[in-house]
């Protein structure tokens, strides 16, 4: 997998296939009910998460596993700690060939800085790094979340994580190169569960989501590739509207 972070950042641009644009979250308790998940939605998804949960019990295997189907790893650890642990955090997830991580913008300037050098001073691949502002477990006002945006932008941060609700105010205060992911899509007709600023994938896709993170939409169906696939319709028929620059 040799994804070169400038290359993907082009790619909010142009329209991009449907299929790089979701990222389905692998939050399961064990190596071997990740890898059945991805055995099932490879054939029609590139990219997957791995998070908490996962990495905690399966470490760096999980990433490989991914990367042995051919798909790309959004490593989604939320590092929040002192600039020299997360450079080297960093560092050592860039290793791993994962293409995306994110740190906690409140982790402040110089943990931001940091993350950046370290993805910047790897000599192979080097990952995207998001910063996530907050959670959309949470409720908040678009300023906040627009203001730490801001922050992550000045720090050379390749974008953020932020529900679709901010996706426009974020583009317009950090231009359309400016990557916002997000968690929290809900199909119509899906339950919440505990996410609060939730969206559909087409609503994401029009508010100006440039990636959007499905997690239990997919992976609790009974029929995870046939959820995937309906995920997917749904986002390529949604018009971009670039809305955010009249705004
Ligand atoms: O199952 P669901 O679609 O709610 O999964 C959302 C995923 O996105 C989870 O893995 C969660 O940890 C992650 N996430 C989030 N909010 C953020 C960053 C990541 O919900 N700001």
């Amino acid at each position: 997998m040799t994804v070169d972070a400038s290359r993907v950042t082009a790619l909010s641009r142009y329209r991009v296939a449907a299929r790089e644009r979701l990222i389905v979250a692998l939050d399961f308790p064990s190596l071997a009910e990740a890898a059945e998940m991805v055995g099932r939605l490879a054939p029609v998804v590139s990219w997957f998460k791995v998070g908490s949960e996962l990495f905690t019990a399966a470490g760096p295997d999980a990433v490989a596993m991914v990367r042995a189907y051919g798909g790309k790893v959004f490593l989604d650890l939320k590092y929040h700690d002192i600039p020299n642990t997360v450079h080297r955090a960093v560092a050592a997830a860039g290793r791993l060939g994962v293409v995306m991580l994110n740190v906690h913008i409140a982790g402040g300037e110089a943990v931001l800085r940091a993350a950046i050098e370290a993805s910047q001073s790897l000599s192979g691949p080097r990952p995207l790094v998001l910063g996530v502002t907050v959670l959309t477990s949470d409720e908040t006002d678009v300023g906040a979340v627009v203001k730490s945006a801001r922050l992550a932008r000045a720090c050379g941060l390749h974008g953020v994580i932020a529900s679709a609700r901010e996706a426009a105010a974020i583009k317009k205060a950090c231009g359309e190169e400016f990557i916002v992911v997000t968690p929290g899509i809900r199909p119509s007709g899906w339950p919440g569960d505990d996410q609060r600023r939730t969206t559909t994938p087409a609503a994401a896709i029009r508010e100006g989501s440039d990636y959007l993170v499905v997690g239990r939409p997919i992976t609790a169906e009974t029929d995870p590739r046939f959820a995937a696939e309906t995920v997917l319709a749904e986002i390529e028929s949604a018009p971009r509207a670039d809305s955010w620059r009249a705004r």
